[in-house]
């Protein structure tokens, strides 16, 4: 019996092999920055930027969107943090960092990985930039989604939020159907 449903059970897996391997590249750049001169430390960057890219999965599929590239975009959403070491302006200047970031992961995907295509880049992009403007609204369902997630995941971590962070946290919750307390 248990054979059989074991033989029989319907499998499913996430096509997010570009997004792991991003994830990987991630981790090993970062990983050997040091929190000199930084406004926020380096862990807590890369702690957001992962799991801001689990919720930004989750939350696509419940819109309909595309779960890699809100993944990818949700990975990279800080960069210019890392990068700059700033807090104040980093979405402004990611646009060359994520450019670069990709760049590589374009030319060092091997055989088994695909290419990030301009379009895909070009989204990504446009998302990063914009996802610090939470009291805005954006027809691109992309931009939302990275302003929802940043808000949502901060919220998790214990980050206190008001204003527009807080409005957004509350409405993800209620579009999940989860009463926040
Ligand atoms: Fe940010």
């Amino acid at each position: 019996m248990m054979g059989n449903e074991k033989k029989n059970a319907i499998k499913e897996r996430l096509p997010v092999r570009r997004l792991n391997r991003i994830l990987a590249m991630l981790l090993l750049e970062v990983k050997s920055l040091t929190d000199e001169g930084r406004d926020l430390p380096i862990r807590w960057s890369l702690m957001h930027m992962y799991s801001s890219s689990q919720l930004a999965k989750l939350l696509a599929i419940h819109r309909g969107i595309d779960p890699e590239l809100a993944g990818i975009a949700a990975a990279l959403h800080d960069i210019g943090v890392v990068m700059t070491k700033k807090h104040r302006g980093h979405a402004e200047a990611a646009s060359p960092y994520v450019y670069d970031f990709l760049g590589r992961y374009n030319r060092e995907l091997g055989t088994k990985l695909t290419k990030v295509t301009e379009e895909e880049m070009e989204a990504i992009v446009k998302a990063v930039v914009q996802h610090s403007e939470k009291e805005l609204n954006s027809n691109d369902p992309f931009v939302e989604l990275l302003r929802d997630v940043d808000s949502i995941d901060a919220y998790l971590h214990g980050v206190e939020i008001e204003g527009s962070r807080l409005e957004r946290c509350k409405k993800v919750m209620k579009e999940l159907g989860i009463e926040m307390k």
